[in-house]
Protein backbone atom coordinates (compact mmCIF):
# COMPACT_ATOMS: atom_id res chain seq x y z
CA UNK A 1 0.00 0.00 0.00
CA UNK A 2 3.50 2.43 0.45
CA UNK A 3 5.78 2.01 -2.36
CA UNK A 4 8.80 4.09 -2.94
CA UNK A 5 10.64 4.07 -6.27
CA UNK A 6 14.00 5.26 -6.70
CA UNK A 7 13.08 8.10 -4.10
CA UNK A 8 15.49 10.92 -4.11
CA UNK A 9 15.67 14.71 -2.67
CA UNK A 10 17.83 16.89 -2.82
CA UNK A 11 18.30 20.54 -0.78
CA UNK A 12 21.20 22.95 -1.20
CA UNK A 13 22.99 20.61 -3.78
CA UNK A 14 22.92 17.78 -1.18
CA UNK A 15 21.20 14.77 -1.92
CA UNK A 16 19.36 13.55 1.29
CA UNK A 17 17.82 10.38 -0.06
CA UNK A 18 19.46 8.64 -2.03
CA UNK A 19 17.43 6.19 -4.42
CA UNK A 20 15.01 5.18 -1.73
CA UNK A 21 13.15 2.13 -2.56
CA UNK A 22 10.62 0.49 -0.19
CA UNK A 23 7.26 -2.10 -0.32
CA UNK A 24 4.91 -1.23 3.12
CA UNK A 25 1.91 -3.49 3.81
CA UNK A 26 -1.21 -2.47 4.90
CA UNK A 27 -0.98 -3.08 8.79
CA UNK A 28 2.38 -3.63 8.89
CA UNK A 29 3.95 -1.11 11.54
CA UNK A 30 7.37 -0.47 10.55
CA UNK A 31 10.44 1.58 12.71
CA UNK A 32 12.74 3.53 11.43
CA UNK A 33 16.35 3.61 12.67
CA UNK A 34 19.49 5.32 11.44
CA UNK A 35 21.81 7.68 12.66
CA UNK A 36 21.23 11.43 12.97
CA UNK A 37 21.33 13.45 9.76
CA UNK A 38 20.68 9.90 7.80
CA UNK A 39 17.20 10.99 6.65
CA UNK A 40 14.28 9.70 8.36
CA UNK A 41 12.57 12.91 8.74
CA UNK A 42 12.87 13.68 5.09
CA UNK A 43 11.54 10.57 4.16
CA UNK A 44 8.67 10.67 6.36
CA UNK A 45 8.18 14.63 5.52
CA UNK A 46 8.05 13.31 1.80
CA UNK A 47 5.61 10.47 2.37
CA UNK A 48 3.49 13.56 4.57
CA UNK A 49 3.43 15.22 1.18
CA UNK A 50 5.45 18.52 3.22
CA UNK A 51 8.08 18.33 0.45
CA UNK A 52 8.35 17.45 -2.76
CA UNK A 53 10.63 14.64 -3.98
CA UNK A 54 13.12 15.52 -6.77
CA UNK A 55 13.16 12.37 -8.24
CA UNK A 56 11.20 8.79 -7.97
CA UNK A 57 8.01 7.62 -7.52
CA UNK A 58 5.80 7.67 -3.82
CA UNK A 59 3.01 5.39 -4.56
CA UNK A 60 -0.04 5.49 -1.61
CA UNK A 61 -3.00 3.24 -1.65
CA UNK A 62 -2.18 2.60 -5.45
CA UNK A 63 -2.35 6.51 -5.64
CA UNK A 64 0.68 8.46 -7.49
CA UNK A 65 1.65 10.90 -4.59
CA UNK A 66 2.12 13.80 -6.51
CA UNK A 67 -1.46 13.52 -8.35
CA UNK A 68 -3.12 12.63 -5.25
CA UNK A 69 -1.73 14.75 -2.41
CA UNK A 70 -5.53 16.04 -1.21
CA UNK A 71 -6.52 12.48 -0.92
CA UNK A 72 -3.64 11.26 0.46
CA UNK A 73 -3.53 14.29 3.36
CA UNK A 74 -6.66 12.79 4.92
CA UNK A 75 -5.63 9.24 4.99
CA UNK A 76 -2.65 10.40 6.96
CA UNK A 77 -2.09 10.94 10.44
CA UNK A 78 1.70 12.67 10.88
CA UNK A 79 3.12 13.62 14.33
CA UNK A 80 6.20 15.82 13.61
CA UNK A 81 9.05 16.64 15.95
CA UNK A 82 7.09 19.90 16.49
CA UNK A 83 3.07 19.46 18.10
CA UNK A 84 1.43 21.37 15.30
CA UNK A 85 -0.27 22.50 18.69
CA UNK A 86 -1.99 25.86 18.86
CA UNK A 87 -0.75 27.29 22.80
CA UNK A 88 -3.24 29.50 23.49
CA UNK A 89 -6.18 26.79 22.65
CA UNK A 90 -7.16 24.28 25.25
CA UNK A 91 -6.64 20.36 24.77
CA UNK A 92 -10.27 20.15 23.75
CA UNK A 93 -9.90 23.31 21.53
CA UNK A 94 -7.00 21.86 19.73
CA UNK A 95 -8.45 18.52 18.99
CA UNK A 96 -11.80 20.23 17.91
CA UNK A 97 -9.93 22.44 15.64
CA UNK A 98 -7.91 19.57 13.97
CA UNK A 99 -10.97 17.19 14.10
CA UNK A 100 -13.27 19.83 11.97
CA UNK A 101 -10.39 20.27 9.37
CA UNK A 102 -10.95 16.43 8.70
CA UNK A 103 -14.92 16.59 9.13
CA UNK A 104 -14.65 14.69 12.15
CA UNK A 105 -18.22 13.29 12.93
CA UNK A 106 -18.98 14.05 16.57
CA UNK A 107 -16.03 16.11 17.01
CA UNK A 108 -16.34 16.93 20.20
CA UNK A 109 -17.23 13.69 21.93
CA UNK A 110 -14.62 12.20 19.88
CA UNK A 111 -11.57 14.76 21.57
CA UNK A 112 -12.97 14.58 24.82
CA UNK A 113 -12.37 11.08 24.70
CA UNK A 114 -8.88 11.20 22.96
CA UNK A 115 -7.69 13.75 25.86
CA UNK A 116 -8.71 10.97 28.54
CA UNK A 117 -7.11 8.43 26.56
CA UNK A 118 -3.92 10.21 26.73
CA UNK A 119 -4.59 10.87 30.80
CA UNK A 120 -5.19 14.69 30.67
CA UNK A 121 -8.47 14.90 31.01
CA UNK A 122 -8.00 17.52 34.32
CA UNK A 123 -6.46 19.79 32.07
CA UNK A 124 -8.84 19.61 29.29
CA UNK A 125 -10.08 23.40 29.19
CA UNK A 126 -6.37 24.68 30.45
CA UNK A 127 -4.14 26.37 27.67
CA UNK A 128 -1.23 24.14 26.20
CA UNK A 129 1.43 26.83 26.51
CA UNK A 130 1.45 25.86 30.33
CA UNK A 131 1.74 22.50 29.63
CA UNK A 132 4.96 20.22 30.14
CA UNK A 133 6.86 18.52 26.98
CA UNK A 134 5.43 15.41 27.58
CA UNK A 135 1.64 16.80 28.04
CA UNK A 136 2.25 18.57 24.79
CA UNK A 137 3.50 15.28 23.34
CA UNK A 138 0.17 13.84 24.35
CA UNK A 139 -1.92 15.74 23.24
CA UNK A 140 -0.18 16.06 20.19
CA UNK A 141 -0.76 11.91 19.40
CA UNK A 142 -4.37 13.14 19.66
CA UNK A 143 -3.96 15.28 17.75
CA UNK A 144 -2.47 12.74 14.89
CA UNK A 145 -4.94 10.73 15.24
CA UNK A 146 -8.69 12.41 15.73
CA UNK A 147 -9.53 11.55 12.29
CA UNK A 148 -8.81 7.64 12.38
CA UNK A 149 -6.15 8.01 9.86
CA UNK A 150 -5.13 4.48 7.71
CA UNK A 151 -1.51 5.37 7.84
CA UNK A 152 0.68 6.96 10.81
CA UNK A 153 3.95 8.48 10.44
CA UNK A 154 5.44 9.40 13.55
CA UNK A 155 8.82 11.13 13.98
CA UNK A 156 10.39 9.97 17.30
CA UNK A 157 6.75 9.24 19.01
CA UNK A 158 8.37 8.45 22.48
CA UNK A 159 10.39 11.69 22.97
CA UNK A 160 10.16 13.20 26.06
CA UNK A 161 7.49 10.89 27.43
CA UNK A 162 7.22 9.31 30.74
CA UNK A 163 7.12 5.42 31.61
CA UNK A 164 2.85 6.02 31.40
CA UNK A 165 2.47 7.59 28.24
CA UNK A 166 4.90 5.35 26.91
CA UNK A 167 2.27 2.70 27.46
CA UNK A 168 -0.71 4.96 26.62
CA UNK A 169 0.86 5.66 22.99
CA UNK A 170 1.96 2.05 22.65
CA UNK A 171 -1.34 0.98 23.02
CA UNK A 172 -2.95 3.85 20.56
CA UNK A 173 -0.13 2.08 17.99
CA UNK A 174 -0.93 -1.70 18.36
CA UNK A 175 -4.82 -0.99 18.80
CA UNK A 176 -4.71 0.73 15.31
CA UNK A 177 -2.93 -1.70 14.19
CA UNK A 178 -5.44 -4.38 15.02
CA UNK A 179 -7.94 -2.02 12.92
CA UNK A 180 -5.36 -2.54 9.60
CA UNK A 181 -3.86 1.03 10.29
CA UNK A 182 -0.37 1.39 8.46
CA UNK A 183 2.59 2.97 10.94
CA UNK A 184 5.44 4.28 10.54
CA UNK A 185 7.71 5.11 12.53
CA UNK A 186 10.89 7.62 13.12
CA UNK A 187 12.95 5.97 16.19
CA UNK A 188 15.81 6.27 18.42
CA UNK A 189 14.72 4.34 20.71
CA UNK A 190 15.34 0.20 19.84
CA UNK A 191 13.55 -0.94 23.08
CA UNK A 192 10.28 0.65 21.81
CA UNK A 193 11.24 -0.17 17.92
CA UNK A 194 11.43 -4.21 19.49
CA UNK A 195 8.28 -3.88 21.47
CA UNK A 196 5.63 -2.63 18.83
CA UNK A 197 7.03 -3.38 15.73
CA UNK A 198 7.27 -5.95 13.20
CA UNK A 199 9.26 -4.74 10.51
CA UNK A 200 12.95 -2.91 10.93
CA UNK A 201 14.42 -0.31 8.39
CA UNK A 202 18.18 1.23 9.01
CA UNK A 203 18.30 4.36 6.90
CA UNK A 204 22.35 5.44 6.58
CA UNK A 205 22.95 8.38 4.19
CA UNK A 206 20.00 8.34 2.39
CA UNK A 207 19.26 5.19 1.50
CA UNK A 208 18.20 1.67 2.90
CA UNK A 209 20.68 -0.37 4.19
CA UNK A 210 18.78 -2.82 6.16
CA UNK A 211 15.33 -4.33 6.25
CA UNK A 212 14.23 -7.04 8.13
CA UNK A 213 11.72 -8.62 10.29
CA UNK A 214 11.39 -8.22 14.00
CA UNK A 215 10.16 -11.65 15.86
CA UNK A 216 9.66 -12.00 19.61
CA UNK A 217 9.94 -8.46 20.54
CA UNK A 218 13.93 -9.48 20.30
CA UNK A 219 15.71 -6.18 21.09
CA UNK A 220 18.94 -7.91 21.13
CA UNK A 221 18.62 -8.83 17.34
CA UNK A 222 17.15 -5.24 16.11
CA UNK A 223 20.64 -3.69 18.84
CA UNK A 224 22.78 -6.26 16.44
CA UNK A 225 21.71 -5.28 13.31
CA UNK A 226 22.03 -1.66 13.67
CA UNK A 227 24.98 -1.75 15.51
CA UNK A 228 26.70 -4.12 12.20
CA UNK A 229 25.43 -1.88 10.33
CA UNK A 230 25.89 1.89 11.75
CA UNK A 231 28.25 1.68 13.75
CA UNK A 232 30.40 -1.15 13.11
CA UNK A 233 30.80 -0.47 8.91
CA UNK A 234 32.35 3.47 9.66
N1 LIG B 1 15.53 21.91 3.83
C1 LIG B 1 16.78 21.44 3.92
N2 LIG B 1 17.80 22.08 3.30
C2 LIG B 1 19.05 21.60 3.38
N3 LIG B 1 19.39 20.50 4.05
C3 LIG B 1 18.44 19.84 4.70
C4 LIG B 1 17.08 20.26 4.67
N4 LIG B 1 16.35 19.40 5.41
C5 LIG B 1 17.22 18.47 5.88
N5 LIG B 1 18.47 18.75 5.46
C6 LIG B 1 19.67 17.94 5.74
O1 LIG B 1 19.39 16.61 5.37
C7 LIG B 1 20.01 15.69 6.25
C8 LIG B 1 18.96 14.73 6.77
O2 LIG B 1 18.06 15.40 7.65
P1 LIG B 1 16.89 14.64 8.41
O3 LIG B 1 16.21 15.66 9.27
O4 LIG B 1 16.07 13.90 7.44
O5 LIG B 1 17.72 13.62 9.30
P2 LIG B 1 17.23 12.56 10.39
O6 LIG B 1 17.66 11.21 9.92
O7 LIG B 1 15.80 12.74 10.70
O8 LIG B 1 18.13 12.95 11.65
P3 LIG B 1 17.80 13.04 13.23
O9 LIG B 1 17.99 11.65 13.76
O10 LIG B 1 18.86 13.95 13.76
O11 LIG B 1 16.42 13.57 13.43
C9 LIG B 1 20.70 16.53 7.30
O12 LIG B 1 22.05 16.62 6.96
C10 LIG B 1 20.02 17.87 7.20
O13 LIG B 1 20.91 18.90 7.55
MG1 LIG C 1 14.77 13.47 12.35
Amino acid sequence: MIKLKKLTKQADNKLILRGVDLSIKKGETVAILGPNGAGKSTLLKVLATLIKPTSGQVMINGLELRKNQIMIKKLLGYLPHSSLLYDHYSPLENLVFFGNIYGVKDVEKKARKLVKDVGLSFFLNEPVKNFSRGMIQRIAIARAIIHEPEILLLDEPHTGLDQGAISILNNVILSMKEKGTTTLMVTHDFKQAAEICDRVIIVKNGIIVDDFKVEDRNLRFVTEKYEFQVEGAS
